[in-house]
């Protein structure tokens, strides 16, 4: 072969391999967008199934108002239990003295000195502590836990002083705030039904609570009455209408979700009790147990149920509350590893495990108003070690953040507005101008400020203009525990 023709052959090769390399970048290319659109294919299937349009909405506050009605008939009557409090006096602005409160119900236990200083009401001066319960005496045993509060407690009681308890004879005084189901028995005892949010104590399902809190201030050497049981919603309810005698309802956004509403006592059947004077009985309507054929359930819920150490219980609340929604973006985003490669050839270690995305998290990344989302990346970096994300990848994670935020701050709406509807004050009455005060707490609702506002405006939507104006969301800033004083004092030995 002539130099000339060998030039040509090899330019030939050339030309082939420069063919051949750019067709394995194409197929690499396709197989990469191919598995772009998979990615997209779950996050669209997602959202379609988390839509809650009005409609569905107003379908959901009707089942609602039916199950209210049910659970309120007979005990067992609807997945909402409609627990009767014993509460049929709210604060008035009377209560004086000072009063311990000590509120169980989340990842922090907090443990308050109360000043009640009758009508001078315009603050409260509180104390307070606030201690993390170690993880481990959430599954461990009744004593473990007891002894735990009790003692730290008794701690903070050493701490008083003359002021405080200006009547050295006299029993120091609690209001305790269990944010538990109980079925209570009176306003200062009642039996744990059963455990939410992650706490998982066998022994102490069907003991009352009270009971096993004054075992425990005996073995502390700690003498304090127990002077009222209450919910977390109970407290909250009472602490809003100690300031604004409007409110009739109180909703708790925090580790679990949860409604309590003031009822007229004679439209409860399963009350056999004698009617209080007051004509009313607030009812803790435990509504994290809400289930209804009309909620936009997922595969990821369904799968969330069935890991959960409650599995069946509280729908409602693990598609709403903060414990949850962390949890319900890491499954999908998991998914989206597994089944289209979206971070990579591999699934990354760290997604696959529960709960290690919070809810605080997302709301982070939800709320990254940075042109290159860096807080999105940072969360995703150090805490599922997932690094080099893309802006394009960056903007799907907020929003699947923002489906899950919407979707559940649009349920808890509808909620509300059940009740609304229950106590016939969704719509204006003639000759009637006085407001609907709602009360709201916790910690979903305090710091994510998207969940918020899309709950404050899903229920404008829901009410309608026209009466809107009637209708108030206040905060009730840590209402449970100043609450639960309140109800000790108006129940105080000492009257
Ligand atoms: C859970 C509890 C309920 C509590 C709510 C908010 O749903 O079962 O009692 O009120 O969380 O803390």
């Amino acid at each position: 072969m002539g130099k000339k023709a060998a030039a040509v052959t090899v330019c030939v090769v050339v030309a082939a391999a420069a063919a051949a390399g750019a067709s394995v970048v194409a197929r690499r290319q396709m197989k990469k967008s191919a598995k772009w659109s998979r990615a997209m294919g779950i996050v669209r299937e997602f959202q379609d199934k988390c839509d809650s349009p009005i409609g569905k909405l107003r379908n959901l506050a009707d089942a609602m108002t039916v199950e209210m009605h049910a659970g309120l008939a007979s005990e067992g009557g609807s997945k909402l239990k409609m627990i009767i409090s014993y509460v049929d006096n709210l604060p008035t602005g009377e209560e004086e003295g000072c009063f311990y409160a000590l509120d169980l119900g989340g990842t922090n236990f907090r443990v308050l000195r109360v000043h009640l200083g009758g009508k001078d009401k315009d603050i409260i001066p509180t104390e307070f502590v606030e201690v993390p319960i170690p993880p481990c005496l959430m599954t461990r045993s009744s004593h473990e836990l007891f002894d735990f509060i009790a003692e730290e407690l008794a701690k903070f009681v050493a701490t008083e002083d003359e002021k405080s308890h200006p009547f050295p004879g006299r029993q120091r005084e609690l209001g305790f705030t269990f944010s538990f189901p109980v079925r209570q028995t009176s306003i200062s005892s009642g039996t744990l039904i059963k455990w939410t949010k992650g706490f998982s104590i066998e022994d102490a399902v069907g003991e009352d609570v009270v009971g096993e809190l004054n075992k425990a201030m005996e073995r502390v050497g700690l003498d304090m009455r127990v002077a009222a049981l209450v919910n977390d919603t109970i407290g909250t309810l009472a602490g809003g209408r100690y300031y604004n005698p409007n409110v009739v309802a109180a909703i708790i956004l925090g580790t679990g979700t949860n409604a309590a509403y003031v009822e007229r006592a004679n439209a409860i059947p399963k009350w056999q009790g004698p009617l209080p004077r007051s004509g009313d009985m607030v009812i803790n309507m435990e509504w994290g147990n809400f289930r209804s054929s009309h909620l936009p359930l997922t595969e990821y819920d369904d799968d969330l149920d069935v890991a959960s150490l409650n599995p069946g219980e509280q729908i409602f609340e693990k598609m709403i509350s903060g414990m949850y929604l962390g949890e319900i973006l890491r499954r999908v985003m998991l998914k989206m590893a597994e089944e289209a490669e979206f971070f990579g050839d591999t699934v990354p270690e760290k997604l696959k495990n529960p709960f290690i995305l919070r809810t605080p998290h997302m709301s982070t990344m939800h709320h990254d108003t940075s042109s290159d989302l860096k807080d999105v990346a940072s969360k995703l970096r150090d805490i599922l070690e997932i690094n080099n994300t893309t802006l394009r990848m960056r903007k799907v994670i907020v929003e699947l953040c923002d489906t899950i935020a919407t979707r559940g701050a649009r349920l808890s709406a509808a909620g509300i507005y059940g009740i609304l509807k229950k106590l016939g004050r969704e719509i204006t009455r003639e000759g009637e101008d006085q407001k609907s005060v709602i009360a709201l707490d916790g910690g979903l609702f305090e710091h994510y400020k998207k969940f918020k506002q899309c709950m404050e405006s899903t229920l404008k939507e829901l009410i309608g203009e026209e009466a809107s104006d009637t209708i108030d969301i206040i905060h009730s800033n840590d209402g449970s525990g100043i609450g639960a004083a309140l109800l000790a004092a108006s129940h105080s030995q000492y009257l």
